[in-house]
């Protein structure tokens, strides 16, 4: 096998990406807060020989949970269960720079990456949920520059932490006596303009160096600090175009940071509904709509665009003109009214398209059209690989992996077997070099 290699991470949406997912005969409700769901999940994305599994979350309820299982456990808890009953599929947690501070996170991660031996990485948000505000004696959602100024900070701030330690610091050397090399571990004295941390951290440099970064901004703001500070990215592309602008504009970008081009990994979300036929699939979509009370998709789709769902006639278009609002997600409200007004489409019709969803694109159809899919997105530059979106966990993945992932590897487009053990492995990046080693001022010092 040779040549650019395809990168595939699961997005773990407790029952699937379709609201109804949990509702299906074969899933369990209270999948959502059940370990062995998480790890049956996990070990089928490692059978497949899947880069990574990811969860999303938001510290607040921030949908319908009168409708549908939500993100309730914290991430990096469940990723450590996760890690003791898995051995090489990387393991991405979500957390908030917006309501952690930098030095409890930045622990929490390395010591994720210690106990999955080298597979942790961290998905950085803002948090742009005014419910996730009021749980932090605030009124709801900061503006969203400041939100991003801060996050900027934030993590670099955490990359330093993970810096803090030089890989050789531990010795442990029974003979002599020496513990640690103090020479080796390093004050990060950061005074900016939100934090004031002197460091360091508490756990010594991790496998891979610094745990792997991902972002999901698609903002100008979002947009510079994946450009800045990501390794990963997870997108929100509708079409090729878009997606390989995306790409260009982000390598850009990282360019004008100093980076290469291709020091990020591109990820498109892909939702997917899979039949042995095209009309298998077809009925399966259907079946999965039909259990979405359109209640439900319409407050989903009002709280996107922010606006009260009394605006919204199903059988007509969205309203016009739709002013962007400050605090809102910018890349789910632009990816949704991009999709309404492109296919021209009534609301009913947008709720159908969304699959109760936010805007990720879904691709219904034969394992071998989902190939071609995603092998056509990966040629034309609009994709390093894809998040991918089941729409009912663990049944959907369980089909692509048993399905699709072979029809890539036949096709010399994905892996047969991980040829290293961490996360940076898989996504083909390097370890990196530490920026104190040498330099910095040491506990010693
Ligand atoms: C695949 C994907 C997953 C995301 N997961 C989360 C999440 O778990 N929590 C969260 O607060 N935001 C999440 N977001 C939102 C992004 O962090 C970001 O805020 C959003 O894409 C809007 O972009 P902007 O912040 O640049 O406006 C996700 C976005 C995408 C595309």
């Amino acid at each position: 096998m040779s040549g650019r290699q395809l990168h595939l991470n699961v997005n773990l949406l407790h029952s699937g990406v379709y609201p109804s997912a949990w509702r299906l005969p074969e899933s369990r409700p209270d999948a959502f807060i059940d370990i062995d769901h998480f790890v049956r999940v996990a070990r089928i994305a490692e059978r497949g020989k899947l880069d990574a599994i990811f969860l999303a979350d938001t510290p607040a309820i921030n949908d319908r949970i009168d409708y549908r299982p939500f993100n309730a456990l914290e991430p990096t808890v469940v990723l450590a269960a996760v890690a003791a009953a898995t051995s090489h599929v990387g393991l991405v947690a979500t957390a908030s720079t917006t309501y952690n501070e930098p030095y409890n996170l930045a622990r929490r991660f390395a010591s994720l990456d210690l106990v999955s031996r080298g597979r942790a990485g961290w998905n950085v948000v803002t948090t742009a949920d005014a419910a996730a505000g009021r749980n932090f004696g605030f009124a709801g959602a900061s503006e969203h520059g400041a939100r991003y100024a801060r996050a900027r900070e934030f993590t670099d701030l955490v990359h330093a932490l993970w810096d803090s330690w030089e890989d050789d610091a531990f010795v442990g050397d029974k003979s002599s006596g020496r513990f640690v090399d103090t020479a080796k571990v390093h004050a990060i004295d950061h005074r900016g303009a939100h934090y004031t941390v002197a460091g360091p951290l508490t756990v010594p440099r991790s496998p891979q160096g610094r745990p792997v970064t991902f972002q999901a901004g698609g903002s100008e703001d979002g947009r510079e600090l994946a450009a800045a500070t990501a390794d990963a990215v997870f997108s929100l592309a509708q079409t090729i175009e878009d997606g390989a602008a995306y790409a260009r504009d982000l390598r850009t970008r990282a360019v004008r940071y100093g980076r290469p081009p291709d020091a990020l990994v591109i990820l498109p979300g892909l939702a997917t509904v899979i039949g042995s036929t095209e009309a298998e699939a077809q009925r399966r979509q259907d079946e999965l709509w039909d259990l979405v009370p359109v209640e439900y998709s319409l407050a989903r789709l009002a709280g996107t665009l922010r606006i009260d769902p009394a605006r919204l006639d199903l059988d007509k278009p969205l309203p016009d003109p739709l002013p962007l609002p400050p605090d809102a997600n910018h890349t789910m409200f632009l990816g949704t009214v991009a999709l309404a007004r492109r296919d021209k489409l009534t609301v009913r019709r947008l709720l159908r398209a969304l699959g109760g969803g936010v805007g990720h694109r879904i691709v219904v159809g034969t394992p071998e059209a989902i190939a071609d899919d995603i092998e056509a997105w990966f040629r034309a530059g609009a994709a390093d690989g894809f998040n991918l979106m089941p729409d009912v966990l663990p049944d959907g993945l369980e089909t692509f992996v048993d399905a699709v992932v072979p029809i890539l590897q036949r096709r010399g487009l994905f892996r047969q077997d991980y040829a290293g053990a961490t996360l940076r492995d898989h996504l083909g990046l390097a370890r990196p070099a530490n920026r104190y080693a040498a330099t910095g001022r040491s506990l010693s010092a």
